[in-house]
């Protein structure tokens, strides 16, 4: 596995790879790599391209200082994990290359509004114009791509499809499948940071959305959703059905395949999980 720290360099070896017939996949990651992203690694290695992890904890997406500095760095470990799940090159871009303002404001940002303002976007005001703006200078370094996401992050991966849809950028997006424990919990990094109690209370979020009826309506799949979070006596950030591209909150007369997406805080831990879900009118 090559490892690669300056963008000159990174942008070459992406070249290099389209110049010599191969495909390129990107699996951009934050670090602390644990299964979810073992599994993006090997869906892209699987599809024959040479593959590009990038590791940068960008700091535009967080919203609070202490929250950057908790951010969990394990970068040797990441490295075997990579090189394990077949990664070709593992770039860890610096700071100063990728946001040479920072800490001062980075005078260019990309929004994506509507889907990017609701649930995530309201609840962490800023964040995806974060991760929009970093995802596009990923994207913009690296070329012509695959890029895989997982489907945990489902609302990211919608506001990147957007933000590709829109800027008509050379990337294919590919959203991969929830990686769970055992038990159900989907995988996180923030779930180490939970206790033997706070993990049996957090596998309420993913109870939640196995709570779920194939025959109801938008209100009556919101009722059973809150109904399993406030009896774990999780804190709800939010609970709601949506449309999965444009992410507008379902209405009683709509029918079909939708999203639900629940997030809450256990002890203090800030979970996300989602789930597809087919509605049923409402009878008049
Ligand atoms: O999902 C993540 O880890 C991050 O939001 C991403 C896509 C790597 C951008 O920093």
């Amino acid at each position: 596995m090559e490892q690669l720290g300056d963008i000159k360099s990174w942008r070459r070896y992406a070249d290099e790879q389209r110049a010599r017939g191969r495909d390129v996949a990107l699996v951009p990651t934050m670090g602390a790599l644990h299964d979810g992203h073992a599994s993006l690694f090997r869906a892209a290695k699987q599809s024959g391209a040479v593959v590009i992890a990038t590791l940068f904890v960008n700091p535009r997406q967080f919203g609070d200082a202490a929250d950057l500095k908790a951010y969990p760095r394990t970068p040797h470990e990441d490295a075997v994990v990579a090189k394990e799940n077949g990664v070709d090159c593992l770039v860890e871009p610096s700071l100063v290359e990728m946001w040479p303002d920072y800490p001062e404001a980075t005078p260019t940002t990309v929004s994506v509004h509507g889907i990017g303002d609701v649930l995530e976007g309201a609840e962490r005001p800023g964040h995806f114009d974060g991760v929009a703006s970093v995802v596009t200078k990923l994207f913009s370094i690296t070329g012509l791509c695959r890029a895989y996401f997982g489907e945990k992050d489902f609302q990211q991966v919608a506001v990147v499809r957007q933000m590709v849809r829109d800027l008509a950028l050379p990337v294919q997006i590919v959203g991969c499948p929830i990686v769970r424990d055992p038990d159900g919990l989907a995988i996180s990094s923030r779930n180490d940071l939970l206790s033997v109690e706070g993990r049996a209370q957090a596998l309420a979020l993913s109870r939640s959305l196995r709570s779920l009826s194939p025959a109801d309506p938008a209100s009556a799949q919101r009722r059973r959703l809150r109904d399993v979070l406030e009896a774990a006596g999780v804190e709800i950030a939010y609970a709601e059905i949506v449309e999965p591209t444009t992410f507008k909150a379902c209405r009683d007369d709509e029918s079909g395949p939708r999203r639900a997406l629940v997030a809450g805080l256990v002890e203090g831990v800030r979970l996300i999980d989602n789930a597809p879900v087919t509605l049923v009118a409402q009878a008049h």
